[in-house]
């Protein structure tokens, strides 16, 4: 289940029937509930009822969103300290911190917040940690040193990667959480995202149930708990779909003792759950060009999809044009969608096929639930657009940032 263009379009028209849409909301974001309930039970059957399953906070970090997925009984995965307070700030039935650069005033804060499972990101934030907890849940992150074959953006678990610490030092690892058996009971691992390859994600996971096999001899049952991150990938185009219950068979052949008992699986999709169940749309000021070539001007670019305008062609989304309430479908021509800041790669795609366009007219760019205002930037100084919900309803989720909070921002 995924939101449509023709869903968009009556999703669109019921807000402006409702009277959501006012003439300074020149880009707005829709996010349709519905699809995120559909993704959240998939995930669940498709694992089965001894996983946890966390969400990742960056993808949409939305306190709607973050309380819709808290009151239905999941985790919240953060990113950053400031994460971790966008959790704590919901009641979700766990929260993971993953941040690869925690401090010492933040860890001791994440410990009063109480049952956080702390995933160090190396030897040395291990015993940061450890100095500086004494209740907290404590995990290694553990770099399984594979290429999955994502993007390079989307990768974090190279050779050298920043993220976790090297399997290669095997040896350390082992002593480190032989150390502390009655603290360090996780391991975690996130290889990347957007990987079609099932096979190497799962791999590279099989990889830390070793290591865990390996200290739980010694130590028994001191790894009680596995975190498989998140990564599995979402199709940007509406006749194609990966299905999660794909990986998962895949990866409960690769790794049993993920399902047999010997550890507790958590997850932290982020992508999956968000992207599909959102879109964009934003007010076409004008077409410039001729009648085979044109280039919009729209108030959505860089500063709302920052992925797609600084690395052209790995994201391509799906786009429709609306015109008075319906969908222009007219002879489609070469277009670049052009943003509204003031640099030369503001362009969300180029040459894609759309209908000559006119001022007024609305652009909607589909599959924006995920990473996409998630990363919202401040260039150019414009106000984070209004999100409009559904959850049977259109309501307002956030309202369109005010001249006043920016002014507050850069002061
Ligand atoms: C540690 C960690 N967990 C989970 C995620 C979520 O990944 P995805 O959105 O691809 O599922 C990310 C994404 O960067 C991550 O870094």
């Amino acid at each position: 289940m995924r939101l449509q263009s023709n869903r968009a379009l009556e999703l669109f028209n019921t807000a402006q029937s409702d009277g959501l849409i006012e003439e300074l909301d020149t880009t707005i974001i829709f996010y349709d509930l519905d699809i995120l309930e559909q993704r959240l039970k998939t995930v669940r059957s498709a694992f089965g009822p001894s996983y946890k399953h966390s969400v990742a906070i960056k993808s949409n970090p939305l306190s709607k969103v973050l309380e819709y997925i808290s009151k239905n009984e999941n985790g919240l995965e953060a990113a950053s300290f400031e994460e971790l307070c966008l959790a704590n700030n919901q009641e979700p039935s766990f929260t993971v911190w993953d941040s690869p650069v925690k401090t010492k005033a933040e860890i001791i804060e994440a410990e009063k917040m109480g049952g956080v499972l702390i995933n160090a990101d190396s030897l040395d934030e291990l015993e940061l940690i450890l100095a500086h907890t004494a209740q907290s849940k404590i995990g290694l992150r553990i770099n399984p040193q594979v290429n999955t074959g994502s993007h390079g953006s989307m990768s974090v678990s190279g050779q050298y990667s920043k993220f976790g610490e090297p399997i290669a030092n095997r040896a350390s690892i082992i002593e480190a959480i032989l150390r502390h058996p009655k603290r360090i009971t996780a391991l975690h691992v996130h290889s990347s995202s957007q990987t079609t390859d099932y096979d190497r994600l799962c791999n590279a996971i099989r990889s830390v149930v070793d290591l865990a096999n390996e200290i739980n001899q010694v130590s028994a049952a001191q790894i009680e708990t596995i975190d498989i991150g998140g990564g599995f990938p979402v199709s940007y185009e509406a006749a194609r779909d990966f299905d999660i219950a794909d990986y998962a068979e895949k990866l409960k052949e690769t790794c049993p003792e993920l399902w047999n008992g010997t550890y507790q699986g958590i997850t932290e999709f982020g992508r999956y759950y968000h992207a599909n169940a959102g879109f964009t749309a934003t007010r076409i000021e004008g077409s410039k060009g001729d009648s085979e070539n044109q280039t919009i001007i729209t108030h959505a670019g860089a500063d709302l999809f920052l992925r797609e305008a600084y690395n052209p062609g790995v994201w391509p989304h799906e786009y429709s044009v609306i015109r008075a309430g319906n969908e222009v479908k007219q002879t489609l021509i070469r277009t670049d969608i052009g943003g509204p800041l003031c640099f030369g790669g503001d362009y969300i795609q180029k040459e894609v096929l759309l209908p000559k366009c006119q001022q007024g007219d609305w652009l909607f760019v589909l599959d924006t639930g995920a990473n996409s205002f998630a990363l919202w930037s401040r260039h150019c100084s414009r106000s984070f657009p209004k999100v409009i919900g559904f959850d049977g309803k259109a309501q307002i989720f956030k309202k369109r940032e005010s001249i006043e909070s920016i002014i507050g921002f850069w002061s």
